[in-house]
């Protein structure tokens, strides 16, 4: 409402002063912009000659035309013009060089109208303004020196000096700013590239740039320029290393990594993208590294063997999207793992090797082999401790296998060698090998004969070609050189060829008895075995066998006295007056056996009268029983049998005459008491007989007359000993065989003495009596008892049995 009046009553009056204005002259002044309210402009009272106090009266007024905005008033109690709002210059006038600003001056009463130009002068009030507060500029980093970029100039409202005078542009390395203006006079600036931008270096910029006016005091206005370095691939790839170093153990597994080769590149987004590939790399690298084309890892893709390859070299290529690159070289240096163990071999070996090398041959060469290296490769070898070989270093890493002792084939044949190798990693690998390594035989042992000596026991009358025993020689040596052939020794016995007696069996070493042997000939003889090898030269040795012959009873007893059955003619004289137990006469008898078969016994089978006789068993002797009665008979006839202890037990019997007379004259007819068996050829016994019973006869008498002599004090002593026989009797090839061989005749054959036995001349054992004798007056002996006697010998159960 106060608006809408006010724009009225102004219309109304500006009418009204354009009148006025014309007919009375105008007042200018000079007033600067955007003074205070309140300034004072000048003075119209006075320019225009007015009363002062009537201007109140006289409503003085200003106005301006077409503009309800009073920019001046009137102090009415003054007549000073002033400021009554702000004036701005380039509200009024733009970018006009002068400004006017026409007010009426209305005086009412009469009313006056005045003219009033003001004129407006610039105050530097405006500030250049550029039309953004940025302004962005992307530049490729490849932009070339003086390239140039427009940038739009700044505003400023003010005018003249007040405008826009200048830019200033930041300090920087890069750009200069320099301002232009067209044909049409527009002014512009323009960023010129002084100096090559580096996106790497500098990827953004900003730039103030300050213009300023000329005014004073100076306003400016500034812009900021930002200046986006764009990227060009103007970069390759750089490696942090020229060369990598790389450690990697063998064996390290598939994908393992070894080394990340790293390269930088500094452009941005694809050109900085980098990949990586191998450039130069073995065939053989190539299967066993791989790159990961993006991470740059090299890792291990297959078996790593340092005893292979220790150390590889490659070439890794980085790139990035344009394919700008570089190159680095990758070192890979292998550390050795102790994994292979030391490897034997046998360069040489004496298979087999002879027995009787000396200790310190050499036998045989090994070489051990280590493929790892340094330590690892470090081998130590031993051999095994229980056999007699050992390891003597030589070159290199040869060794010689020697023996260390006597070497035996006959205990140790052959022998595993068993040859160990260790290294010395950690952990250490070992690895053995063993040498199977003979011995050859040499012929050092002759043949042994499993016993000392040998003995053969056979009896006599043995078949020729029985066997008497065997010998058996071992020999340990091998094949022929062990081989054993038996063969007599050349000998004689009893003046024959030993051949002539026994042959041995060369194999089987059997002895054979080549004839029968009769005891009552010889009873024992020995030979000498040979048992040689066959080897080159044989080695023997020999043994010597005793064959004993032992007695069968193949001879009967022989009755020396009386003459046999049947040719005796010899009568006995006893005395009448022989007492009981008086020695009459004796039976002599001898067998040509020996021991038992030899021990003869004497019994009376036939008597005339059973009483008055007995006669010993053993002795033979024919004693009276009792005294003799005259009643008795004065022929006596006895016939004594004579055996001997064989098996079965061979007799004989005599006949034995007996005259109990005091007178030989009273002797009758011999014809009358003898058998009527008259061959004529027994007359020479007859004489004979004759001739020893005068003899005997004779010598009972002296006899008798001794005993008669000795009678008071021995009066039972006659023919208590024993009847001497003289050795004439025996026969000429009863030899004894004492002093001979194993077989003492002092011990075996006087213990089976009886008086009547031919074994003996006139030996007697002091212990023998009749009393110990066993009841069957046989003797026995149990094997062993004999064994003990004879001493060993494996064919003694054939002297066993015939003892029984
Ligand atoms: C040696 O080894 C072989 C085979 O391994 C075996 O038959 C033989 O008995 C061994 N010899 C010794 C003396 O150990
Ligand atoms: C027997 O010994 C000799 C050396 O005494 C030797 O040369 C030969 O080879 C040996 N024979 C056998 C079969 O071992
Ligand atoms: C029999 O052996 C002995 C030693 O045992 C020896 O002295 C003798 O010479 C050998 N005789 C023969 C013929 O070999």
């Amino acid at each position: 409402m106060m608006f809408e009046r006010g724009f009225l009553q102004s219309s109304v009056f500006v009418f009204f002063f354009v009148v006025v204005h014309y007919t009375h002259g105008d007042l200018s002044y000079s007033v600067q912009e955007e003074l205070k309210r309140g300034s004072v402009i000048g003075n119209i009272a006075k320019d225009l000659g007015l009363e002062v106090g009537r201007l109140s009266a006289r409503k003085a007024r200003v106005d301006m035309e077409g503009n309800d905005k009073q920019y001046c008033g009137v102090n009415l109690r003054n007549g000073d013009l002033y400021v009554a709002e702000r004036i701005d210059r380039e509200e009024h006038c733009g970018e006009k060089p002068s400004c006017v600003l026409k007010f009426d001056l209305v005086l009412e009463n009469p009313l006056e109208l005045h003219r009033l130009s003001l004129q407006v002068q610039d105050v530097n009030d405006n500030a250049p303004i550029f039309p953004k507060d940025i302004i962005k500029l992307e530049i490729t980093e490849i932009a070339a020196k003086g390239a140039k970029y427009r940038i739009n100039a700044a505003q400023d409202a003010d005018i003249g000096t007040n405008s826009v005078e200048s830019y200033i542009l930041q300090q920087n390395p890069h750009f200069v700013f320099n301002i232009k203006t067209t044909s049409a006079g527009s002014k512009y600036g323009e960023l010129v590239l002084d100096k090559e931008l580096d996106r790497e270096e500098q990827q953004e910029m900003k730039l103030l740039l300050t213009a300023v006016d000329g005014g004073s005091p100076q306003r400016s206005g500034t812009v900021v320029i930002h200046v986006i370095v764009l990227d060009a691939n103007d970069n390759a790839p750089v490696f942090t290393e020229t060369v990598y170093t790389a450690t990697l153990a063998e064996n390290s597994p598939i994908n393992t990594p070894v080394i990340t080769v790293s390269a930088a590149d500094v452009d941005e987004g694809f050109n900085g993208e980098v990949t990586y590939e191998f450039s130069r790399i073995s065939d053989k690298s190539q299967t066993l590294f791989s790159l990961d084309e993006k991470t740059g890892v090299i890792g291990v893709a297959g078996t790593i063997d340092y005893e292979e390859g220790a150390k590889y070299e490659v070439f890794v290529e980085a790139k990035d999207g344009y394919g700008l690159s570089s190159e680095a070289k990758v070192i890979i240096d292998v550390t050795d793992v102790n994994d292979n163990a030391p490897l034997i071999y046998l360069k040489s070996l004496t298979n087999p090797i002879p027995e009787n090398v000396s200790p310190g041959t050499e036998v045989g060469i090994i070489n051990v082999q280590d493929r790892d290296s340094e330590t690892n490769r470090q081998v130590r070898c031993s051999i095994q401790q229980n056999v007699p070989f050992k390891l003597v270093p030589s070159i290199k890493n040869y060794y010689s296998v020697v023996s260390t002792g006597q070497l035996d084939r006959e205990l140790v044949s052959d022998y595993n060698i068993t040859i160990t190798a260790t290294d010395e990693g950690s952990p250490p690998l070992s690895s053995s090998k063993t040498v199977q390594l003979s011995v050859a035989d040499i012929n050092d042992n002759p043949p042994v004969f499993e016993e000392q000596s040998y003995s053969a026991y056979v009896s006599e009358n043995n078949k020729p070609g029985s066997t008497l025993c065997s010998v058996s020689a071992r020999d340990p040596d091998w094949r022929q050189n062990g081989t054993v052939v038996y063969s007599l020794l050349s000998g004689e016995v009893n003046g024959a060829p030993v051949s002539s007696y026994v042959s041995v069996n060369g194999d089987t070493g059997v002895i054979h008895a080549v004839r029968s042997f009769d005891y009552e000939q010889f009873r024992n003889f020995k030979v000498h075995v040979m048992a040689r090898d066959n080897g080159s030269p044989p080695l023997s040795s020999n043994v010597t066998v005793s064959v004993f012959i032992s007695d069968v009873n193949d001879n009967s007893p022989q009755i020396l006295y009386p003459a046999p059955e049947g040719n005796s003619f010899m009568t006995e004289l006893v005395p009448k007056a022989a007492h009981g137990g008086s020695l009459v006469s004796k039976v002599i008898a001898v067998d040509s056996d020996s021991g038992q078969n030899a021990w003869l016994s004497y019994h009376i089978v036939k008597s005339t009268d059973p009483g008055l006789f007995t006669i010993g068993v053993h002795s033979g002797e024919i004693r009276t029983q009792r005294d003799i009665f005259e009643s008795d008979s004065m022929k006596q006839n006895l016939i004594v049998s004579v055996k001997d202890n064989g098996q079965p037990s061979l007799s004989a019997t005599c006949s034995m005459y007996l005259l109990i007379s005091d007178n030989l004259a009273e002797v009758p007819e011999l014809k009358d008491i003898s058998y009527d068996e008259k061959n004529s050829k027994l007359t020479s016994y007859l004489i004979i007989a004759l001739v020893c019973v005068s003899t005997f006869f004779l010598t009972f008498i002296i006899i008798i007359m001794g005993v008669r002599f000795c009678r008071r004090r021995k009066p039972r002593l006659l023919f208590d000993g024993a009847v001497a026989i003289p050795s004439a009797y025996l026969p000429p090839n009863y030899a004894d065989v004492d002093g001979t061989g194993t077989l003492r005749s002092a011990y075996n054959y006087d213990a089976y003495l009886t008086t009547g036995s031919r074994t003996s001349d006139f030996k007697f054992v002091s212990s023998y009596n009749d009393n110990t004798l066993p009841a069957d007056q046989t003797l026995r002996k149990s094997p062993t008892d004999f064994a003990d006697v004879f001493g060993d010998c494996d064919d003694s159960p054939e002297v066993g049995t015939y003892f029984k």
